[in-house]
């Protein structure tokens, strides 16, 4: 059968105009005409990438980045366009991923055409981006990407951090290649009682079971499997990090951390080593990149604003994370 798929393939891919005159065109024309008439948020045509992704042979990337974005930041999006994605890498791929229930229409319009121009942005149907949680617009984003695409390594980060794309790759290559969870990890701190990170539901211990922080971790796809399957019964807490670290907590994998993602909730500074930087503005990410061609480093000084550590995996996670070293970037 394989066989004759392929035999046929040549066939197929020059019959793709007749295919797209005879039923895509007037399914188009169909879909404009439903949607306009009935401006239902349910009635969305499916992002526009997605058909040609499956048409497309089914590629295999290396690596593909999640990037958790709001639907009204379309500047955050041009700036991360126009910065650290702007290096292509024929077997990178990246997505930011937005919900769109709920949405004013005028929002969801421009999101429409700004997928439509990029054709790099999932948005998710279900999802109410005022009312849901980062934890389950998380595990939406993994579902989809589980479902869509061949990968061997998921990066998820925010729409404020700043990647440095090929170093990463380089230093992606020389790790496991399965079973990975590859980020700066935390363990030990107490679980928040009260405030915007109140973790109503959490009743497994007194601190946070040891997870990498959310401003990015690289996932291999396995992984990326295994929670995409269980979806249904997992346990979501406030904290998108904190639940992937629970999620994973039982498994038998290479959890390694690295002191080159700046991934915390505020930057250590700034050091020519970082893969990524985290809570960087759009402005910081135009200034990253400037320096990166005009010199080829990351900084113009090197600065520190907090130190940072070796987690050691020795000790339970009170213990993990107290040898701040004024060595480490
Ligand atoms: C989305 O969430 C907001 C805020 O909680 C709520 O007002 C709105 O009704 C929700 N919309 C939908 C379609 O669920
Ligand atoms: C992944 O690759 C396999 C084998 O090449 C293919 O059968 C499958 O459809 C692909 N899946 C997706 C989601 O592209
Ligand atoms: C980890 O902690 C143990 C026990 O305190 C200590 O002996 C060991 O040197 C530590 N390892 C690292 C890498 O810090």
């Amino acid at each position: 059968m394989a066989r004759g798929w392929r035999q046929s393939k040549n066939r197929i891919v020059k019959n793709v105009f007749c295919f797209g005159c005879l039923f895509v065109l007037p399914l188009l024309v169909l879909a404009v005409i439903v949607y306009s008439k009935s401006k239902n948020v349910e009635s969305l045509p499916a992002p526009r990438e997605l058909p040609s992704q499956k048409f497309d042979d089914s590629p295999q990337f290396y690596l593909i980045a999640l990037i958790m974005s709001d639907p009204t930041k379309s500047a955050t999006r041009k700036a991360v366009r126009e910065t650290w994605l702007s290096n292509t890498h024929k077997d990178v791929k990246h997505y930011f991923v937005v919900g769109s229930k709920g949405l004013a229409q005028d929002v969801l319009q421009n999101v429409l055409e700004e997928s439509s121009s990029y054709h790099d942005m999932v948005i998710l149907e279900s999802l109410n981006e005022s009312y849901s949680s980062l934890t389950g617009k998380t595990l939406a984003g993994f579902q989809w990407l589980h479902s869509n695409h061949n990968f061997t390594f998921l990066l998820k980060c925010d729409d404020d951090s700043f990647v440095r794309m090929s170093p990463l790759i380089e230093q992606l290559r020389k790790q496991p290649q399965s079973h990975l969870y590859w980020g700066f990890f935390k363990g030990g701190s107490s679980v928040f009682q009260k405030g915007k990170w109140k973790e109503n539901d959490w009743f497994l211990c007194d601190t946070y079971l040891p997870y990498a922080l959310g401003g990015g971790y690289v996932l291999s796809s396995d992984l990326v499997e295994f929670i995409a399957k269980n979806a249904p019964l997992l346990q979501q807490y406030k904290s998108e990090d904190v639940s992937v670290g629970v999620w994973l907590s039982p498994l038998k994998i290479h959890r390694v951390h690295d002191v080159r993602f700046d991934t915390e909730f505020k930057s250590r500074g700034c050091y020519n080593e970082y893969l990524i930087t985290h809570k960087q503005s759009a402005n910081q990410m135009r200034e990253k990149q400037a320096n990166l061609l005009k010199t080829g480093k990351l900084c113009q000084s090197e600065l520190r604003v907090r130190y940072s550590y070796n987690y050691n995996w020795t000790v339970l996670p009170s213990k993990c994370c107290k040898n701040f070293d004024p060595e480490l970037p």
